[in-house]
């Protein structure tokens, strides 16, 4: 594994350019996927339990991404003969489709970039979720501990929430759209919210208005 220097990547930086073996063949990340959104999903190990329900969740959800101009991208560490292996066996005991690459990050190069390695194991990366926007901005980034697969209904959710909140230059509440207080309305800047209650033009609290969308 090459010793490079972790990085910590943060919301709003830029999706490092970096060629990447998969299970379908060489990469260059973000460039293959400009134009669109894409959810780079890491997991620790191959053939682990928790791991592969995760894979076999992202698969059974991946129209709903692709219909939100997404795809979809595994990675771990391990090499990828063994990720060939593994897809091939989930596929014919789950049968289910996992079509979608996963990268065999064998040097840890770009999990080293992303800050993605386990920092007391090194040999293995975080159960992470990275969202990236058509522009190669990093956008979401979520950590999940070994013990707990993710909810991938959530991914869907934050995804959908950052095209709405992107398209309509709002920002949107806790549980969105399904709040428990305004529903699916979205949420009023607190300085709009305030000039326009001072021209009597909006009623309620400057720091919590909220509107249809
Ligand atoms: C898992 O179940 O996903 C898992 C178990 C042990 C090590 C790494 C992953």
């Amino acid at each position: 594994m090459a010793k490079d220097k972790v990085t910590i990547r943060t919301i709003g930086s830029t999706f490092p350019k970096t060629e990447v073996k998969t299970s379908c063949g060489k990469l260059t990340l973000p460039d293959e996927y400009e134009g669109q959104w894409f959810v780079l999903f890491s997991h620790p190990a191959d053939y682990t339990p928790v791991c592969t329900s995760e894979l076999i969740s992202f698969a059974n959800r991946r129209e709903e991404f692709n219909r939100l101009n997404c795809e979809l991208i595994g990675l771990s560490l391990d090499e990828a003969h063994i990720h060939e292996e593994w897809l091939a066996d989930m596929e014919e005991k789950f049968e289910v489709n996992l079509d979608f690459p996963v990268i065999a990050d064998e040097e840890a190069e770009l999990a080293r970039r992303l800050g993605l390695i386990h920092q007391s194991e090194e040999a293995r990366t975080e159960r992470a979720t990275i969202i990236v926007d058509p522009e190669g901005t990093i956008r979401l980034i979520d950590f999940y501990p070994i013990e707990i697969g993710r909810r991938v209904g959530e991914v869907l959710r934050a995804l959908d929430a950052l095209q709405v909140s992107d398209e309509n230059d709002v920002t949107l509440p806790a549980n969105w759209p399904d709040n428990e207080l305004i529903g699916d309305d979205v949420m009023v800047d607190p300085d709009e919210a305030r000039e326009r209650d001072s021209k009597r033009q909006l009623h309620g609290d400057w720091w919590f208005c909220h509107r249809q969308l």
